[in-house]
């Protein structure tokens, strides 16, 4: 039987077609979307994006796993745990020590759910270089985890290594943070050529999920200019939320906890929350026209 047949939950093939919830849909896929956060340039806001991506992603009731793929581990000291060399991490997942599925740790938002990282990672560049099918060490380790999650979030270092290369490889799409600085775009024309390389040897798939501004002021002349360039120059790809320069965002890591927990009303929290919902959009038209006019409809 068709499964649109069977479903009586899926928003896409309800009757009741009045009020879609676009977490349904999201929900109702088999196969979860892995979006790597990377931008070689160092201290740009992947840590930050990508915490308070993946905790709005899980606020809207979608599971969500974060992978913290830096052996700076910012995103897991961002999300309150403390440094324990005992804990597994990225690094043995990546060095085939664990399973990811052992690596989980829990959150304190109910449906996100954190792989911590370790400086021992450092090791893993050196340690992969002989190793076979290098670069697939992540997706591999992933792909068991891809239907519990709908969404997993992978915080990169600040460098094309081979764990930035990993993260690439396991990725459907790259979300690249920048910031509306001159020259910006010669600074990430590095990160695109590898993203094609990467797509013609080793993921096909592999999509630029968007490119959003960070630590935005709107107020300035210069950042709307470089704003504008990149917006000519990426189209659609670049994501139409910008993310301010917000004093609760930078102060949440050190408390432990995403911007939305610690102060949800700032303009941080709301600027993330608006992220993710943009992302999710994306996600629901995409499959709405993978599923053809009749489904759509
Ligand atoms: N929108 C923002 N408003 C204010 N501060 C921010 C914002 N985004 C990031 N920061 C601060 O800027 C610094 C760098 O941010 P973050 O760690 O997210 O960058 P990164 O790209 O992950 O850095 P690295 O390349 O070292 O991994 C941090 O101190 C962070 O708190
Ligand atoms: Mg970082």
């Amino acid at each position: 039987m068709e499964h649109s047949t069977l479903c009586t939950r899926c928003a896409l093939h309800s009757q009741e077609r009045g009020g879609y919830s676009g977490a349904q849909i999201l929900r109702h896929k088999k196969m979860g979307r892995v979006i790597a956060v990377a931008n070689q340039k160092g201290g740009v806001g992947k840590t930050t994006t990508a915490i308070n991506l993946a905790s709005s992603l899980a606020a809207a009731e979608v599971n969500t796993l974060l992978v913290d793929c830096d052996p700076q581990s910012n995103a897991t000291s961002g999300l309150g745990l403390r440094k324990d060399p005992q804990r597994i991490s990225t690094y043995d997942v990546l060095m085939g020590a664990a399973w990811a599925e052992e690596a989980l740790q829990l959150t304190e938002l109910e449906q996100l759910w954190l792989i911590p990282s370790h400086k021992n990672l450092i090791g893993a560049n050196l340690e992969l270089v002989e190793a076979e099918q290098r670069e697939f060490r992540l997706s591999h380790a992933l792909a068991p985890l891809l239907e519990r999650f709908e969404f997993i979030v992978l915080d990169c270092p600040p460098a094309l290594d081979l764990l930035t290369l990993n993260a690439l490889v396991a990725a459907n799409g790259v979300l690249i943070p920048m910031q509306a600085e001159y020259f910006a775009l010669e600074g990430v024309s590095e990160l695109l050529d590898t993203v094609e390389r990467i797509r013609a040897a080793l993921n096909p798939g592999l999509e630029v999920e968007g490119v959003v501004l960070t630590m935005f002021d709107e107020r300035t002349n210069l950042a709307q200019q470089v704003a504008e360039e990149l917006r000519k120059y990426f189209g659609e790809r670049m994501c139409t939320t910008t993310i301010p320069r917000n004093i609760r965002l930078a102060e949440a890591p050190s408390h432990g906890k995403p911007a939305l927990i610690y102060d949800v009303r700032s303009r941080g929290a709301e600027s993330y929350i608006r992220l993710a919902k943009e992302l999710m959009d994306r996600q629901v038209a995409t499959r709405k026209a993978a599923a053809g006019p009749v489904e759509a409809a």
